[in-house]
């Protein structure tokens, strides 16, 4: 039984007494990388076995685990974790520090638990206290869902000794592609000013389809999301970019634009505002083979990556260093909208928070999705949405020359509220 793990998570052991635990993360993790329950004990009080000092040792375990999990390592929890509340308080730790939560319950019978007790030197408690252990443990092991908990792997029998974990890469994480770059703000159906500033960046475009690149010696085009939507033709954004996109020439993010059209695409209600509309009639007739081709494109995208050894971060609205090459819900969500204040302003675009304000990374980070007048570094990031599509500009960052390039738009194509 193979477990699928990503290489940054917290994995939460669920267990009795004598189910194995320690034995368990021992042959599958490094021992640095395991925070145990009994070990904090002994630290504090010598003795692994008082439960005197359990409220101490549970300050020094969450106290690492959190240390941990703010380093972006993974961290393994051996404690029975049998408790809702114990529970809680990981997931809580998780949350703050976007870690993925894996919990692995291992169960063994009552009568095996018994018989290992009575063969431990190192355990001295009576049976009762085993059997309410195992009543909790079999509460827990259908509770852990409804508790929050979308990763769990209920292991017995063989399982527990057969399974393998192996850790995949984090799906942001590009780490090992140094670029260098063209990164391409928000183009929204603006196909015109696209075709005008691949040229000034170098690249030779085809006129037709399937489109293919010349690209500048060793150069890649990357797209920080929001191809679509509001400008004259997304749909040829669309084929343009998926094709270099097959080609290797390019790469290209997820922005709330294309969240947005991919739940259209996938069958779900969402109302055509912000510009879909537009993009909408514009796919009135085409293909459901194209249509496809469009959904499949969109889900295989993240709202951020890392890139060149973490030197660079590429997302459409922003990515604090506290959620680069996470991939949680939540940091899924900031790529895409970033930091919103939940409200809207009089003309119905959300009020957005400047997350880049008090950013401190060491990773340069490139994005768009909130258009600026012009594109300006602050504090290691910059916003290349020069809002295109509302007469602004279509500008790209060369990187790591660090060089604006931008061309005009050809003229407003849309207004807030108003269709143009
Ligand atoms: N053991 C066993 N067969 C297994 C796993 C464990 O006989 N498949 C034995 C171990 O040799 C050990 C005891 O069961 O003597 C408890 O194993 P351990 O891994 O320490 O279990 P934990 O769940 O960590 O127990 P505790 O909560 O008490 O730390
Ligand atoms: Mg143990």
């Amino acid at each position: 039984m193979e477990i699928e793990i990503p290489e940054f998570c917290l994995i939460m052991l669920v267990g009795c007494s004598g189910s194995g635990k320690t034995s368990f993360a021992a042959r599958h993790f490094r021992e640095t990388e395991i925070v145990s329950s009994d070990h904090c004990r002994a630290l504090i009080c010598d003795d692994e076995n008082d439960q005197n000092v359990n409220e101490a040792a549970f300050e020094l375990v969450h106290f690492i685990v959190e240390r941990r999990l703010a380093a972006r390592k993974l961290t393994v929890v051996d404690a029975t974790s049998l408790e809702e509340s114990s529970r809680q308080e990981l997931r809580k730790l998780a949350k703050e520090h976007h870690a993925v939560v894996i919990a692995v319950v291992l169960t063994v019978c009552l009568k095996e638990l018994k018989a290992r007790l009575a063969a431990r030197p190192d355990r001295h408690f009576p049976a009762e206290v085993l059997e309410r252990q195992f009543k909790l443990m079999e509460r827990s092991k259908h509770r852990l869902e409804k508790e929050g908990f979308r990763h769990v792997h209920l292991l017995e029998g063989n399982n527990i000794q057969t399974a393998v974990f192996s850790r995949r890469k984090m799906r942001p994480d590009w780490s090992h592609v140094p670029g260098p770059f063209d990164l391409i703000g928000d183009v929204h159906g603006c196909i015109h000013e696209l075709k005008l500033l691949l040229a000034k960046l170098g690249y030779q475009l085809s006129e037709s389809e399937p489109f293919e690149v010349v690209p500048p010696e060793g150069r890649h085009l990357f797209f920080l999301g929001d191809l679509v939507d509001r400008g004259p033709d997304s749909p040829q954004v669309l084929r343009v970019v998926m094709d270099l996109v097959k080609q290797g020439h390019a790469f290209c993010l997820m922005g709330n634009h294309e969240a947005k059209l991919l739940r259209k695409l996938s069958g779900h209600g969402v109302k055509p505002s912000h510009g879909l509309e537009i993009t909408l009639q514009q796919l009135e007739g085409a293909s459901s083979s194209f249509l496809e081709r469009i959904r499949q494109f969109f889900e295989s995208m993240e709202s951020h990556y890392v890139l060149d050894e973490g030197r660079l971060v590429a997302a459409h609205a922003g990515m604090p260093e506290n959620m680069q090459c996470r991939e949680t819900g939540a940091v899924h969500a900031f790529g895409l909208y970033g930091k919103s204040s939940g409200k809207v302003d009089e003309r119905g675009f959300p009020i957005r928070l400047d997350w880049a304000s008090d950013y401190e990374g060491h990773a340069l980070v490139v994005y768009g999705h909130t258009p600026v007048a012009t594109a300006e570094w602050r504090h290691n990031t910059i916003c290349i949405d020069t809002g295109c599509v509302f007469g602004g500009e279509l500008t790209a960052l060369r990187y790591p020359e660090m060089e604006l390039v931008s061309v005009p738009a050809e003229r407003i194509y849309y207004q807030p509220g108003e269709k143009v």
